[in-house]
């Protein structure tokens, strides 16, 4: 007996050895490591004396391996480092960032065939960013991942914000449930979307995806999700419920393997945003933190946009991308101009005109004009390869006339080049493509991917195509060109490197108010989880809720008054955004559109006033370079006060708030449409209690 207890006591030495820790800045959050018995590593992490996440492994499994990078591990060296700076982005919520954090980087050396690998920690104060490391060495050169086996071994049944695990979409409407609900969930197969991959159909895995946003009970908030994307697939989460623990879960490729490796290599950072206030989460800056620096020449050709499109009345009022009804066209050797027209086609001269002619009356930088090029007859459903060139027009589209219009209204088309997936011909394309834009005066693409990917077999998420979209944003630039994309793997904090890359869509936009609806909460939970890696191209600004106006038998609409409409150019951050309904609805609606044409696109400060997700969120930002102030606030399926202090306005100075409300019977179901304008003056002592309509929000200029 006296001999077990001092074998226990000389064994719980001997891992006491191997354990490293460090603390955030301000001391809140600590990560401890250690190397289990049979060499595992290992790490926890606790906040403010609490623990977020017990005890987890690390490792990474590798194909055809039998040994593979998960145990036999010793500690070489374990190093400890601080840094802080503050760096000024090229656009972005505020106009400086500040980076601090302490780092842990762990040397560790697998003894059975000296293989080496590092784990590196960064802790600040919002939270943990972690990744796996390997340097160039002699006994690994090329590998091939089978799977990456990080734990993240939470303390309970939190509630939590979340999307199945899938291989090919982030489109789904969001879940709210405890963790232990999620399997009886993804069970019920009750949730659809179409081109998806859902792990838990296909393959028997229950997983979610990241971000995930989890509650614990005592009122904590984690957000767990990644950083930098770069050369490796994005994570999924499979679930362990019985101990509340995730595992990450990389997406496949064509083949079955997850990732091709060669040293000198770095995964992506694997993210933890912790905080007890929600507000937190949102202002938190831990992902671009964790991302590189730009390193291109100049940035000054990148400019924030708002923009209008020929787009929503394709969606809402039967107008067509394609041209003619004959679908058997062929890319190049087609002569549309020997084909009828279908005289639904959006993209017609004299409707691009009319939207240029409006967005130079009303001060937007750009038209979005979706269906100008040949090939939408039949461009749709599985593996279509070459459907697009992206530089021929239709016979109805008058480039050159359009270009020199646009040009001499101060006004910029914005190109779309759908790709239906097929990334290949995509990228066969792209000096063509991008040089067209340059020589007709086009700074900003839109791009596509609606389908499943060619390369065939491969998936949005898998390490492919994660390439290939920060591919398309890195040869853009060379182009200076500008990129918004949709159907594209979800934001990692990439836009830092690439801030040429504005926006993203990557989750379930308004376009799905007409393709089935979003629930009510749908936007107090996405800044929560899709926002967190970047800014999302949502396209708000819908004015026209219910879409029986355009034909009686369309029984959609919007899940949201009008006036929340207006708040999300405030919650739903993006230096890219779009002034989305058909244009006639601003003009019937023209005090309420004058939010929408106020309302910046870059800011200087950003101030989380209330946040709860799934329930409401108010932001107000002050515009970059003005002495104005723009207040967004949005609620739930329930109305709600919001409490609105002003102490972010400057102190002693009297200003003109310009209020946007909800009209006192507006409801997103019954009358989402009615609003009231009213002013009033402001100083930084105001405190507004500002009431907010079920599925509503508020709206607020101070300029
Ligand atoms: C899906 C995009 O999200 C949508 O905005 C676009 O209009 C269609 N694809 C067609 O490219
Ligand atoms: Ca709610």
């Amino acid at each position: 007996m006296k001999y077990l207890l001092s074998l226990l006591i000389l064994m719980k030495a001997m891992t006491m050895m191997a354990q490293e820790s460090v603390k955030s800045p301000n001391g809140n959050l600590e990560v401890k490591f250690h190397i289990s018995k049979n060499g595992t590593p290992n790490y926890a992490i606790s906040y403010k004396g609490k623990s977020i996440v017990n005890d987890s492994k690390l490792g990474i499994k590798i194909a055809k391996d039998t040994v593979s990078l998960v145990k036999g591990f010793e500690l070489l060296k374990a190093k400890k480092s601080t840094f802080n700076e503050t760096w000024v982005p090229v656009w972005g919520q505020s106009n400086s960032i500040k980076s601090h954090y302490n780092e842990l980087a762990v040397t560790l050396n697998q003894k059975k065939r000296e293989t080496q690998m590092i784990l590196r920690f960064r802790v600040f104060d919002d939270g943990v960013g972690f990744r796996y490391e390997f340097p160039k060495q002699k006994n690994l050169n090329y590998f091939v991942i089978e799977d990456e086996l990080t734990e993240f071994s939470l303390t309970g049944d939190h509630k939590a914000f979340w999307l199945p695990g899938d291989y090919n979409t982030e489109e789904y409407r969001t879940s709210t449930t405890l963790i232990s609900e999620i399997i009886p969930k993804l069970q019920s197969k009750t949730l659809t979307v179409g081109e998806n991959y859902p792990l838990y159909e296909n393959l028997g895995i229950y997983s979610v995806q990241s971000p995930l946003m989890l509650k614990t009970k005592d009122g904590i908030f984690i957000n767990i999700h990644e950083a930098a994307l770069v050369d490796y697939p994005a994570m999924s989460l499979k679930l362990d419920e019985k101990h509340f623990k995730f595992t990450s879960h990389l997406t496949t490729d064509a083949v079955g393997n997850k990732a091709y490796i060669q040293t000198d290599f770095t995964t992506p950072w694997r993210t933890l945003i912790i905080s007890d206030d929600a507000r937190d989460i949102l202002a938190s800056n831990l992902i671009v933190n964790l991302n590189e620096p730009c390193n291109y020449e100049t940035t000054d050709w990148i400019k924030p946009v708002k923009y209008i499109g020929v787009w929503w009345e394709m969606f809402v009022k039967g107008n067509t991308w394609a041209y003619t009804n004959e679908s058997n066209t062929k890319l190049g050797k087609t002569d549309y101009s020997k084909l009828k027209p279908n005289g639904t086609h959006g993209a017609t001269t004299e409707n691009v005109k009319k939207h240029i002619d409006f967005a130079a009356k009303h001060g937007f930088d750009q038209v979005l004009v979706e269906g100008w090029n040949e090939g939408w007859e039949d461009w749709y459903g599985l593996w279509k390869e070459d459907v697009f060139d992206f530089v021929t027009p239709y016979p109805d589209f008058n480039l050159n006339y359009l270009r020199d219009y646009a040009k001499s209204k101060g006004v910029k088309l914005m190109m779309h080049h759908e790709t239906s997936a097929a990334a290949t011909n995509y990228e066969r394309r792209f000096d063509p493509a991008f040089q067209f834009m340059v020589d007709n005066n086009y700074n900003a693409v839109k791009t596509g991917y609606v389908g499943y990917p060619i390369p065939r077999g491969e998936w949005r998420s898998g390490q492919w195509m994660a390439n290939h979209y920060r591919r398309v944003a890195e040869t853009a630039a060379k182009y200076k060109i500008m990129v918004n994309s949709h159907e594209a793997v979800r934001s990692t904090g990439l836009h830092r490197t690439y801030p040429n890359w504005l926006a993203q869509e990557s989750a379930r936009g308004t376009e799905f108010e007409a393709l089935g609806g979003n629930y009510p909460d749908h936007t107090t939970i996405l800044p929560f989880t899709r926002l967190v890696g970047g800014p999302m191209d949502y396209t708000p600004g819908i004015f026209q809720i219910t879409f029986d106006k355009y034909n009686p038998e369309n029984k959609g609409r919007v899940s949201t008054t009008l006036v929340k409409q207006l708040a999300l150019y405030v919650t739903m951050y993006s230096p890219l955004q779009m002034a989305a309904d058909i244009i006639d609805n601003y003009e019937r609606f023209p005090d309420a559109f004058q939010f929408i044409k106020d309302v910046a696109v870059d800011w200087d400060e950003t101030k989380i006033l209330e946040a709860e997700p799934g329930d409401y969120i108010t932001i107000a930002r002050k515009a970059k370079g003005k002495n104005e102030w723009f207040v967004g606030g949005i609620t739930d399926e329930n109305a709600r006060t919001a409490k609105i202090d002003f102490s972010f306005l400057p102190a002693n100075k009297k200003f003109k708030a310009t209020i946007y409300e909800d009209a006192k019977d507006a409801h997103w179901e019954t009358k989402p449409m009615a609003y009231k304008i009213r002013t009033i003056e402001v100083t930084s002592k105001t405190i507004l209690n500002q009431a907010l309509a079920a599925g509503g929000g508020v709206a607020i200029s101070i300029r």
